[in-house]
């Protein structure tokens, strides 16, 4: 194609993976025509900042070229408590125009950030009972944490065109590939090496977002204590591979009390988004990111929150062809939640 392939890839830089995804609309839905992870070194991103712009840079390109991406267009999101704040506001009705108008000052007080330092955007939601009022979505994220990741990505070659939150890309895979219910409350939650995206969505929709700095590193740390390890060795033993001197059933214990910290945050966020919405019911958790793959996490969830909970299915609804290997997608699924819902975004999108 004479302008290097239609459609973008959905990128999406962690912590411990870069995962891409490539997706061709067909018939109404969508086909797979890419995908691939890429394990980074842990020191590169820390906190959601990039420490090590020049390995960074040097992992993208590799990437690209080993998975064949010729595709320039990119799609990329940034997630963090640190840099992203999304709230669901309410404000006096007014129309997009305006409200494009005065978003500045409407968001100074919901934003904990010089707003000078902010990219703002927002999303009306339609009228509220109150006559007279409006509900807002409204999404603030760092310029630097923003400035930072596009130059990365320019860096490496690729053209990013849309940046997402983790949020709404989780919220698009979920719209894809399940069925929505009214007034289904369903918690999505992705829990990658160092970051929880949290998004709860009611008929769909996102109504409750929070990110927090805790993953699946927790486990790693904590094994590399127990067991005097390496990351390396510690990541093994994670995974359920075994290690020389270190059985892989002793490892169970250490791993679940890390799980228990993890889970401690997302009963406190579920209890605070109780309290501030009258006590709504969550019907079902979906569970996508790293530690979907960790063995009983999701059960552990389900015990301790009392709320059915399954493993995210980000390509439920993708048609996949026999070129590629079923076993490794399955394997890998839930890692490639966020980089579906990016790959889904198109150009001119908000
Ligand atoms: N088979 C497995 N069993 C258990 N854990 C696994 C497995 N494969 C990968 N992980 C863990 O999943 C995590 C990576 O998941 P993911 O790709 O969702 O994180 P990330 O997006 O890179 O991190 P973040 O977004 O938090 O910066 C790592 O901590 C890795 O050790
Ligand atoms: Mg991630």
């Amino acid at each position: 194609m004479l302008f290097g392939g239609k459609g973008s890839i959905g990128l999406d830089i962690g912590s411990s993976y870069i995962k891409a995804v490539k997706l061709k609309e067909s018939k109404g839905g969508y086909e797979l025509e890419l995908f691939d992870v890429y394990p980074l070194p842990p020191e590169l991103i820390v906190d959601g900042s990039i420490i090590d712009s020049i390995r960074l840079v040097d992992s993208i390109k590799d990437m690209v070229k080993k998975a064949g991406i010729k595709t320039k267009d990119t799609v990329i999101a940034i997630s963090g408590h640190s840099s992203v704040i999304i709230k669901r506001i309410s404000l006096p009705e007014m129309s997009e125009e305006e409200l494009q108008e005065s978003i500045k000052f409407e968001a100074e007080q919901y934003v904990p950030f010089d707003i000078e330092d902010v990219d703002l955007d927002f999303q009306i939601i339609g009228p509220k009972e109150e006559p007279g009022q409006m509900d807002v979505i409204l999404v603030a994220v760092k310029k630097d944490i923003i400035n930072e990741y596009i130059s990365v990505v320019k860096e490496a070659g690729l053209n990013p065109i849309i940046v997402d939150v983790d949020a709404f890309a989780l919220e698009n895979m979920y719209g894809i590939n399940y069925d929505i219910e009214p007034d289904r409350n369903v918690a999505l939650l992705n829990i990658g090496a160092s970051t929880i995206n949290m998004s709860i969505l009611k008929g769909g929709i996102s109504v409750f977002t929070r990110d927090s700095s805790l993953g699946s590193n927790l486990h790693t740390e904590a094994i590399q204590r127990e067991f005097n390890l390496s990351y390396e060795n510690a990541e093994k033993l994670k995974r359920g591979e075994p290690i020389e001197n270190v059985q892989p059933e002793s490892v169970t214990s250490v791993i679940e009390s890390a799980s228990e910290e993890i889970l401690s945050e997302i009963i406190r966020s579920f209890d605070y988004y109780r309290s501030t919405t009258m006590h709504e019911d969550i019907s079902e958790v979906i569970l996508s990111g790293g530690c979907a793959l960790l063995r009983d996490f999701a059960t552990m969830i389900a015990e301790k929150t009392g709320i059915e909970t399954k493993v995210a299915e980000p390509f439920r609804n993708v048609k996949i062809s026999k070129k590629f290997d079923m076993t490794q997608i399955n394997e890998i699924a839930p890692i490639m939640s966020i980089a579906v819902g990016l790959a889904m975004r198109k150009q001119g999108d908000r």
